[in-house]
């Protein structure tokens, strides 16, 4: 359902049928003012002159001036940090790192009004973080990385601000066996229970066939989550703090009209919504009976409306509308600016109407398909050529947009998905009105691989 026309399922190749119109996906949503005159123009003179205004620039200048840049437009960060605020009805958001992965943008963003805590991805990385400072790290996803949990059992300040993610007695098993093997645990582990939030068409009739939303927890309904928390509350040394249920489905799924699968989710998601209000709150009341809970925590950039509107949640979680990646201009309801860019150098010009910028080809993860791509934000009117798409080490591009450009002058891209842009960057230059005033180096140039 969510491979376009210009791809097959079955080998990701490009069927017959494939228009070049298909590989210019990359210009349809983009919009003149995505990447204003001064960002360019701070970019071009940073990459000319070398010029950071900051201390950070010692500390983590790029080998390379040129490119490919990474590229945080401040202004629209702060734009975006104040409407995805308004979104969340006065619940406070938990800032998803995996669409961030830069350690100076998270500090950034929970320095502002209405952000509290980290909802990161893996026991390392929240021990990393809590090691440069940050507090109450939630581990959105179970770990079996026995290091990093051993690590964690061993210090009493990581056991204080980490909390972990299960689903199942197996995940209780595995962590009890670490806490019999590390000699002094220093105090209690703090557990959130993951459910699944997923819509289930028809569920009685059909069980799990019709599933809309991403397969994570076997936890769906009260009785499964009272059982988990009762096995919880009898293990020594465990503590069960919060509930999570992410709806991905309308969450991270766009809604837009103007494609088959944005009409389904239009369709689809206030059901989702309504299903999942009733069903969310039943275990939260359920588990509350067993366990004195700190948080529950629910939705994400797409859903922040409609889980403020669960009276069940006490927080929600958001990352990626911080930096407005190129999925997330598929929902009807917001747009938010987009913020996080990668300027890439032309390189040479292979022809008339041609140029070739180094690198671009970061395709994202999920279903493959075109609106994986990236996004061409600027110029408007570029497109990748049909035969070659975004490549490897090099991207030719065509159309009236690269008419203008010389070699050295740069096109900015956005990425599909918001974090997996920094993973092909060691630093963001942060453009403030119309100058790089630092750079924040990314989870890459940090040396964190997770
Ligand atoms: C558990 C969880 N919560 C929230 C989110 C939403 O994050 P974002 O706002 O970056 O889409 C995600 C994203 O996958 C997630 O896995």
């Amino acid at each position: 359902m969510q491979f376009p026309k210009a791809m097959t399922p079955t080998t990701g190749q490009r069927a017959k049928s494939a228009t070049p119109d298909a590989w210019a996906a990359g210009i349809r949503r983009t919009r003149s003012d995505d990447v204003p005159r001064e960002l360019r123009a701070a970019i071009a003179k940073f990459a000319r002159d070398r010029v950071v205004a900051g201390e950070s620039a010692q500390r983590s200048a790029p080998l390379s001036s040129t490119g490919p840049l990474g590229v945080l437009n401040l202004d629209a960060l702060r734009t975006n940090v104040a409407a995805l605020r308004e979104r969340a009805c006065g619940l406070p958001i938990r800032v998803a790192s995996k669409s961030i992965r830069c350690v100076e943008a998270l500090r950034w963003v929970l320095d502002q009004d209405g952000y509290r805590g980290v909802l990161g991805f893996s026991a390392a990385e929240a021990i990393s973080l809590v090691r440069a400072g940050f507090r109450d790290v939630v581990v959105a996803y179970p770990s079996v990385d026995r290091f990093a949990l051993q690590t964690l059992l061993q210090d009493a300040q990581l056991l204080q601000e980490i909390t972990l993610m299960v689903d199942s007695t197996a995940h209780l098993d595995l962590l009890a066996s670490l806490q019999r093997e590390t000699t002094q645990a220093a105090a209690d582990l703090r557990l959130c229970i993951d459910v699944d939030a997923s819509l289930r068409v028809a569920e009685r009739a059909l069980g799990d066939r019709l599933h809309v939303g991403s397969r994570r927890s076997p936890i769906r309904t009260a009785p499964q989550a009272v059982a988990l928390a009762e096995a919880i509350a009898l293990q020594p040394g465990m503590r069960l703090v919060g509930l999570m249920a992410y709806e991905g489905q309308i969450a991270g799924v766009g809604n837009r009209r103007d494609s088959a699968m944005g009409l389904v989710m239009s369709a689809l998601q206030p059901w989702s919504a309504r299903e999942l209000a009733q069903r969310r709150g039943e275990i939260v009341a359920a588990v509350r009976g067993i366990a004195d809970l700190e948080f529950v925590n629910g939705g994400g950039t797409g859903s922040l409306e409609s889980s403020a509107a669960d009276s069940s949640l006490t927080e929600l979680a958001a990352g990626s509308g911080l930096y407005s990646p190129g999925l997330f201009d598929g929902y009807a309801h917001f747009r938010h600016r987009p913020a996080a860019f990668a300027a890439l150098p032309v390189v040479r010009i292979p022809g008339p109407g041609w140029v070739t910028v180094f690198q671009g080809g970061w395709v994202a993860s999920g279903p493959a398909g075109t609106d994986r791509l990236p996004v061409i934000a600027w110029p408007p009117g570029a497109r990748y050529g049909a035969s070659e798409g975004p490549g490897e080490v090099q991207t030719p591009l065509t159309g009236p947009g690269v008419s203008q450009l010389r070699l050295g002058d740069h096109v900015f891209i956005r990425h599909a998905k918001a974090g997996e842009l920094a993973e092909h960057l060691a630093s963001f230059a942060i453009v403030d009105g119309d100058q790089v005033t630092t750079l924040w180096p990314t989870y890459r140039g940090e040396g964190w691989v997770f």
